[in-house]
This record gives C-alpha cells, sequence and structure tokens, in this order.
C-alpha cells in the first residue's frame, strides 16, 4: 500500500461544507501539498502552488472518467488538455472578451436586474439569493446562449436534473437515465438556437462562425458547459457578495463608489470563492512542491485556501474593499482553463449591487435571519434576508 503524506486525517466533511477556512489554515501551516483521506485526495494549499498546478496540464490532467459533467455531455473544453482543449475552447475566444461583453450585455443586466427589482420592491423585505442573484445569473445564459426565453422554466428543470444526475454520479452512480433525457432535452434547444441564428445575434451564434473545426454535438457540449459554468457559480458570487456587504453594513458605502465597488466585487470572489476547488489527476508519479504523488491520484486545486494564503493576503480573514491587492486571488484559475465566462460574471455582480441601490439605497441585512456561505464544491449562503423601508413603513421600527 502507497503511504502519502503528509497527511490530516482529522478534516471532516462536516468542517468543509460549513466553514472551511479554520481546516484550510491548519493544511496551510502543515505544507503546501496535503493528502486528505476524507477527500481521497491531496489538497494544494498555496497560492503559488495552485498557480502552478492549474498551469500544469501535462502533469495534471481534467481528462479523466472520473470526471462526471463529461460522462453526460461528451468532450468539451472542460475536459480536454492540449491542443484538443484549443480545439474547444478557440471559437468562443473572441465573443467573450472583455469589450464586447461589454457591449453586448450591459443593458441587457441592467434591465432584467430592474425587472427583478420590480417583483418584490414593495415588500419591504426579499431573499436575494433566490430572487435576484439566481434569476439574474440564469437569465443571461440563456439569453447569452440565444436560447428561447419563453423555455426558460423549462431549461432551468433540465439543468437541475442534469446537476442532480452529476450529483448521483459523484457519489458512484451509473449515469442516470433522466440526466441522460434531461441533456438530450437541451441539446435539442441548442439545436434549434443554433440553426435559428443569426450572425452576432448571441454568444453562441458569434462563436459559430470560427467553429468549423467542431462537430455539432461538440459545441452543443460547450454550451452546456457555458450554461453549467455560467448558473450555478455566477449565482453564488452575486450571493457571496450581497453576503459580505450586507454582513458588514457595507452595502451603501460600497455601491455609491464604482472604484469601491469594484474592489469589494475582487475582495468578495477572493475571500469566499463560488467554486472553492477544482479537480485534477496526476498523469505521472509527480514531485510536487517536494511531495510524492503517485500516478492517478486525485489532486484538488483549493481556491479557498490558495486566497487566504498569509504571505500573499495580510489578516486573510478579513473583508476589505480597499484591499490593494485583492485581484490576485485564484478564484477564476489561471492557465488553459481560465474562466471564459469571468468579464460576464463581473458585469453581472456589479449591475446587481448598482441596480439594488438605486432602487432601494437602504437596503439591509435582516438581523433575525443571517445568512452564511455554506457547501463543500459550489459556496454560497442558501438564503440572503434583506430588509428596507417602504413607503408607509416605519424605518425606526418602533
Ligand atoms: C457568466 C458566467 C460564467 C461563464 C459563462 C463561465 C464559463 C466558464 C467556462 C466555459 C469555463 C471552462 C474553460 C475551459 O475549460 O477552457 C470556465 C472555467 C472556470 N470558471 Fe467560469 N464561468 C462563469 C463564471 C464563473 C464564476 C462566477 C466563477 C467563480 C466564482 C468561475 C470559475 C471558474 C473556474 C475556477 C474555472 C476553471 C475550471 C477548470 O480549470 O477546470 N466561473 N468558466
Amino acid at each position: 500500500m502507497t503511504t502519502r503524506t503528509p497527511t490530516a486525517d482529522w478534516v471532516t466533511l462536516k468542517d468543509l461544507e460549513h466553514d472551511p477556512h479554520p481546516t484550510l489554515a491548519r493544511l496551510r501551516a502543515i505544507g503546501h501539498v496535503v493528502w486528505v483521506p476524507v477527500l481521497n485526495g491531496w489538497v494544494v494549499t498555496t497560492r503559488d502552488e495552485n498557480l502552478a498546478a492549474m498551469r500544469d496540464d501535462a502533469g495534471l490532467t481534467v481528462d479523466d472518467p472520473r470526471f462526471t459533467t463529461g460522462q453526460i455531455t461528451g468532450p468539451s473544453m472542460l475536459s480536454a488538455d492540449g491542443s484538443e482543449h484549443t480545439r474547444h475552447r478557440a471559437p468562443f475566444a473572441r465573443p467573450f472578451r472583455l469589450d464586447a461583453i461589454r457591449e453586448r450585455f450591459t443593458d441587457a443586466a441592467s434591465q432584467e436586474v430592474e425587472r427583478l427589482i420590480d417583483t418584490f420592491a414593495a415588500d419591504g423585505a426579499a431573499e436575494l439569493r433566490t430572487q435576484l442573484a439566481g434569476p439574474l445569473a440564469a437569465r443571461m445564459m440563456i439569453l447569452a446562449l440565444g436560447l428561447d426565453i419563453a423555455a426558460e422554466d423549462d431549461i432551468l428543470g433540465w439543468y437541475a436534473r442534469i446537476v442532480e444526475a452529476v450529483q448521483q454520479m459523484s457519489a458512484g452512480a451509473d449515469v442516470p437515465q433522466d440526466g441522460r433525457d434531461a441533456y438530450a432535452a437541451f441539446a435539442d434547444a441548442v439545436r434549434v438556437a443554433l440553426d435559428s441564428a443569426e450572425d452576432g445575434s448571441s454568444l453562441l451564434a458569434a462563436a459559430l462562425g470560427d467553429a468549423s473545426a467542431l462537430t455539432r454535438d461538440e459545441l452543443t457540449a460547450n454550451a452546456a458547459v457555458l450554461l453549467f459554468g455560467g448558473i450555478e457559480t455566477t449565482e453564488g458570487m452575486i450571493a457571496n457578495l450581497l453576503h459580505h456587504l450586507l454582513a458588514d453594513g457595507l452595502f451603501a458605502e460600497v455601491a455609491a463608489d464604482p472604484v469601491l465597488l469594484d474592489g469589494a466585487i475582487e475582495e468578495s470572489l477572493r475571500l469566499e470563492p463560488a467554486a472553492a476547488v477544482l479537480d485534477r489527476y496526476a498523469t505521472a508519479d509527480l514531485a510536487l512542491a517536494g511531495v510524492t504523488i503517485p500516478r492517478g491520484d486525485l489532486v484538488i486545486l483549493s481556491m479557498a485556501s490558495a486566497n487566504r494564503d498569509e504571505t500573499a493576503f495580510p489578516d486573510p480573514d478579513r473583508f476589505d474593499p480597499r484591499r490593494a491587492n485583492a485581484r490576485l486571488h485564484t478564484t477564476f484559475a489561471t492557465g488553459p482553463h481560465v474562466c471564459l465566462g469571468m468579464h460576464l460574471a463581473r458585469l453581472e455582480a456589479r449591475e446587481a449591487i448598482t441596480g439594488l441601490f438605486r432602487r432601494l439605497a437602504d437596503l439591509r441585512a435582516d438581523p433575525t435571519r443571517p445568512s452564511q456561505p455554506f457547501g463543500l464544491v459550489f459556496r454560497k449562503p442558501p438564503a440572503i434576508w434583506a430588509t428596507w423601508p417602504t413607503e408607509g413603513s416605519d424605518p425606526a421600527g418602533t
């Protein structure tokens, strides 16, 4: 039997789900790379080692049968390395550039935020994850892919069934038939969108011109990856930002100042990455930061830990929207798989906060229902309750 050291056999899933940060701080004190039996994998703890691992797609692969999403969608950019990865990703590079995203999505996101706030502004209270962050992220991805807005409920239903199937597979099940059926229905909707796409009418349509190297099935798989990549994580990113601003009573001060808001977005991304970890698999026996990793082992890149590496970020547990180097976080990864949607995600977060401030400047956390991020891989508060004075209400609560 291979002995794996250093080992941290005291780590529990419960701690990692509820509040991983004290555990991760202890792991960093042990080493840059630590075997964690409860995860059946090596956790990379420091910022420098995580960045190096993200760039090393020869030693650490994403092309592995244990990668569950790929079993439903078939090959996509998310599960390919090297030149095969470039072939899948290249058509999407141009439409996802910062200037292209700003031009295409600024008004659309702002209007969607207004529409969502309209649905609850008169109530004096709302749960901002399910009433704002989630529907905003979903609607923007449906727009991005040129899918039919009228079919939004169907699309989100397929999405939920595919996520459920992936969870069952991660727990050891074969691909569930329901997940296959939901993916087939989604693939049909993408086919319709592709057939009716006019040049530049959506991000997917804009990618079509450069996508001659991809088959229709491959294009569909990449569209699915975009949908999954863009909903859960962006909902989590906006939810975590709202949590940090409201819990610290900083909402109005930050929302009123565009420079501070940009700083707060980066600082929130640093402090609580909505995707906390990435999985990789060792292609050969590896030496990583002096630790021997046997071929085939799972290597878990922990952005949550890298982002609180005290050698890069002094006082790392503190939320400080003025932190000068917050942008050095690892939340969108780096290297070949660096997040394609980061400009869109940041734009949505900015529009969500400025829209809320425009309409509900006195928004504050509901002290009777505090929020707290939760989750092993995807982390966000299950609920963010906020209140504000409405016409005729008594703001002092007397
Ligand atoms: C509009 C929103 C988003 C879209 C469309 C999107 C899309 C994508 C896509 C397509 C990839 C795969 C790139 C590749 O394999 O070459 C990716 C990677 C990634 N994204 Fe995003 N993303 C979005 C938002 C986010 C957010 C908010 C986060 C984190 C808070 C995030 C974190 C990541 C990470 C960590 C990776 C690297 C995956 C890996 O290396 O295996 N993304 N994203």
